[in-house]
């Protein structure tokens, strides 16, 4: 019988839940788990930045095939890092059929992040990838899986065709997930494919299945999951509206208070009754970071919680640390808000966004923001008149998404998701003016109070401290 992890850290993007974090979790005996969204970008401006303390090369040598670190180096390593004044070189944008540049970058990236997660210690250590962001998917698992990855954990979205992908990719086979396109015809099916042999132009290497946790918020779609994937499902993450990042929507029609932020109650609650008939473990997420809490989530039938804003803020997280300072200040000082935005993210998603009081100095995104979609990340495909897919985000510039075809309606309030968490991360590109691009900072409910971990006199604390508090 496997030992199940109590605490699972959870992933946060993007790099929020860095390699460092996961490391440091995954050696106090807990499941570390790195994200896995946009660190093909992540990579690429880490290594412009000159790679400081060549913690990329240093993983990157572990890597099986040398030829493609070398493609990737070529493209990507500044000695020395870029000048402060110069934009960051773009990387290709995910599609149907992507550049091999770019699986390169993939593969290579989510290999580095799960290598150096796992070095030097012999605990687990997992990858959280979103449902919703369907392109990198497979490279990044392969990428993953390559590192040894023990789990893989995916929400945002219903993930059904991935626990087969992760049974073909162990087996060394071609893969294909089946892609969401808007206004496609109820007859036409589009597929990213990826083979790894074509890939790697020499035979596949049989590589460890990871467990395969899903995220979910409700019994429904864990019993959808359980029963109708395309491969074992190891279990669940069930996860409250109070977390951090994306929530699920709240069911029904969306309802607004007068906050502006979606209204939630108990129909939202899972059944977790339904949820343990189904035999599989389960993990509870949503402001579940704190002394008791792990007791609290035994006695609903959990192995344990999953736990993000807590951890988001600590010595190891991926945050800007400047940004983590105004965070625990306004947290100190009670200055602090959080606020689900039910429009903010182009995923569609309510989004949680922490916003400073009136004496803080968090960046608020957005405001005078000049649209430009140049990461796309959150892009959805739709069908053409023609019949070939295309690419738009409702955070693009209007005009750009009107003239593919999109609403109006669909573009106000959105924010450009995916600059913001970059800039989130101290790895922001620069704009028109030379400024950086404005940080979205995302944490859950719990933000308001995470001063909490904050030892007296001292204005940082580590992932060790958080985990003593929820296992005292
Ligand atoms: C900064 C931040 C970013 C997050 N990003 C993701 C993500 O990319 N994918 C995901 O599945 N969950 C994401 N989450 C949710 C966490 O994995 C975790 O489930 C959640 O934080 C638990 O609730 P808590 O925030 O109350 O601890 C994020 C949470 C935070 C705080």
């Amino acid at each position: 019988m496997t030992v199940q992890p109590i605490i699972i850290q959870g992933g946060m993007g993007v790099g929020v839940s860095s390699w460092r974090l996961a490391r440091a979790v995954s050696q106090a005996g807990q499941l570390g788990v790195v994200s896995g969204t946009a660190l093909d970008l992540l990579l690429a401006r880490r290594l412009q930045s000159g790679d400081p303390g060549g913690l990329m090369a240093e993983a990157a040598a572990r890597f099986p095939f040398p030829a493609i670190v070398e493609r990737v180096w070529k493209r990507y390593f500044i000695e020395g890092g870029k000048s402060a004044a110069k934009k960051f070189l773009g990387v290709p944008m995910h599609a149907l059929k992507p550049s091999r540049d770019l699986l390169d970058l993939t593969v290579l990236a989510n290999f580095v992040e799960v290598s150096l997660a796992k070095h030097g210690h012999p605990g687990l250590v997992g990858i959280n990838l979103l449902e919703k962001i369907q392109l990198p998917t497979i490279p990044s698992l392969f990428g993953a899986m390559l590192a040894g990855v023990d789990y893989v954990l995916m929400g945002a979205g219903i993930p059904r065709a991935v626990p087969g992908i992760l049974d073909q990719l162990a087996l060394g086979q071609a893969a294909r997930l089946k892609v969401d396109v808007h206004g496609a015809m109820a007859t036409e099916e589009y597929f990213t494919e990826f083979n790894t042999e074509d890939y790697l132009q020499s035979p596949a290497q049989q590589l460890e299945r990871p467990k395969f946790l899903a995220i979910v918020s409700s019994a429904t779609l864990a019993i959808a999951l359980a029963r109708k994937s395309s491969g074992r499902v190891d279990g669940f993450v069930v996860e409250g509206w109070t977390a951090g990042g994306h929530n699920a929507p709240p069911r029904g029609a969306m309802q607004i208070d007068a906050a502006g932020e979606p209204i939630y109650g108990e129909r939202d609650l899972a059944d977790l009754e339904k949820i343990a008939s189904l035999g599989l473990p389960y993990w509870l997420a949503g402001s579940f970071g704190d002394q008791g809490k792990i007791a609290e989530a035994q006695a609903l039938g959990a192995v344990g919680i999953q736990v993000g804003t807590a951890f988001a803020f600590c010595e190891e997280s991926g945050i800007d640390p400047a940004l983590k300072e105004k965070v625990l200040d306004g947290s100190r000082r009670g200055v602090l808000r959080v606020f689900t935005d039910p429009v903010a993210s182009p995923t569609g998603f309510p989004f949680k966004i922490i916003q400073g009081g009136p004496d803080t100095t968090i960046p608020v995104c957005g405001e005078g923001r000049t649209r430009i979609c140049d990461l796309g990340y959150l892009r959805h495909l739709f069908r053409k008149p023609d019949g070939n897919v295309g690419y738009r985000c409702p955070s693009e510039p209007v005009g750009d998404y009107l003239r593919k075809g999109g609403l109006e309606e669909e573009t106000v309030g959105r924010q450009c998701v995916c600059n913001g968490l970059m800039s989130t991360l101290g790895l922001g590109q620069l704009v028109a003016d030379g400024s950086a691009e404005k940080p979205l900072l995302t944490g859950g409910d719990d933000a308001v109070a995470v001063a909490r971990f904050l030892k007296p006199g001292s204005t940082s604390y580590h992932a060790q401290d958080v985990i003593d508090r929820l296992l005292s």
